[in-house]
């Protein structure tokens, strides 16, 4: 089987997974606060508040050798993928007219919506001015970074043609979801496949893997929205409705109720009315039968992992995390 850029050089030194993921948020947290002068006390703001940061502990996981270790282009790789996830919340935050994110009170209703686009569009230079640290070359190109970000940029986009748009069916909503959320993890697996230097096969299998989890994550954060208050999810929830964004658990009950569909057809819908609809048609239970099979895909992507990958267990781990399988237990 084909080995790709097996060796790293003293360029490119190795550090174990925990002291990488520290040097991860040191390298963002030393970003943001030393940042320009004149844009240093918005970017410090986004600090306040820390994010799980699942998608550099994706690209970690992905990325470890047998001895638990992971090569510093990982490191630089997790940081510029969890910024451009930064950029990406702070856009997400405008356009969704937010006011609460991770707890605390988002850039653009702290500072104004002008001020939080050029912040968002700095911290996207700021992620790839991290990739561009890469040593290995030849990694950094075959990562094609800007694919990802067109892709996240083309799902947004797809999500707000089709704002209020009720007839919304379950293939342009995979898509809006594959963009807009999956496509980042997708690149947070493969960048970790490429550093650390697993073969052709495997790294095709984390893109797989990726892709499911980065599904899963946004199915059960559409779930979320229905069922968890605010204090439990720290951001606004029952607002995807409210904001025109129509997810699966409402597309589901659309089908299934023609009455409620063309009573929602004639006008806006009251918020009890939405939950009482996907309530009636199970639309979450509908939503976590997806979600299992996403499941079940990135299951089978992880039995291709070699047996000598002992990064199976941290990657299931993962994959629980998304589906929340600790917390709820729905279908
Ligand atoms: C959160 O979705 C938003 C995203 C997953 C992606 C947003 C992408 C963009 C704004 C375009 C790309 C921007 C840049 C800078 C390249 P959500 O609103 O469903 O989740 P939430 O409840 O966490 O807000
Ligand atoms: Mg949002």
């Amino acid at each position: 089987m084909t080995k790709i850029n097996r060796k790293t050089g003293d360029n490119n030194p190795m550090l174990l997974f925990e002291d990488a993921f520290l040097q991860v948020k040191n390298e963002i947290e030393k970003a943001l606060t030393g940042s320009p002068l004149i844009i240093r006390e918005y970017l410090s703001h986004l600090t306040l508040s820390q994010g799980k940061y699942i998608r550099a502990f994706s690209v970690l996981t992905a990325s470890l050798n047998a001895d638990r270790m992971v090569a510093d282009d990982a490191v630089k790789a997790a940081a510029a993928i969890e910024v451009l996830h930064l950029a990406s919340l702070v856009h997400d935050d405008i356009i969704d007219d937010s006011e609460l994110r991770r707890g605390s009170i988002t850039l653009q209703k702290q500072y104004g919506k002008k001020t939080a686009v050029i912040c968002g569009d700095y911290l996207l230079s700021l992620a790839l001015r991290m990739l561009s640290g890469i040593n290995e070359k030849e990694d950094y190109k075959s990562l094609r970074f800007p694919d990802y970000v067109g892709r996240l940029c083309l799902g947004e986009l797809n999500q707000h043609i089709n704002n209020h748009n009720l007839d919304l069916s379950l293939y342009t909503y995979l898509k809006i979801i594959s963009g807009k959320t999956a496509a980042l993890f997708e690149a947070a697996f493969f960048a970790g496949a490429v550093t650390g230097k697993k073969t052709e096969k495997e790294v095709e299998s984390y893109k797989k893997i990726g892709h499911c989890i980065g599904m899963i994550f946004q199915l059960s954060d559409d779930c979320l929205d229905f069922d968890t208050t605010m204090l439990e999810a720290q951001k606004p929830v029952q607002s995807d409705y409210d904001n025109g964004v129509i997810t699966l658990p409402l597309i589901h009950a659309l089908h299934n109720d023609v009455s409620f569909k063309s009573h929602a057809q004639k006008g806006n819908l009251t918020r009890k009315e939405v939950d009482e609809a996907v309530r009636k048609s199970d639309g979450l239970g509908f939503t976590r039968i997806m979600i299992n099979r996403y499941y079940s895909k990135a299951m089978k992507a992880i039995k291709m992992l070699s047996i000598e990958n002992n990064a199976v267990a941290e990657v299931i781990a993962l994959l629980d995390k998304a589906a929340r399988f600790d917390q709820k237990k729905k279908a």
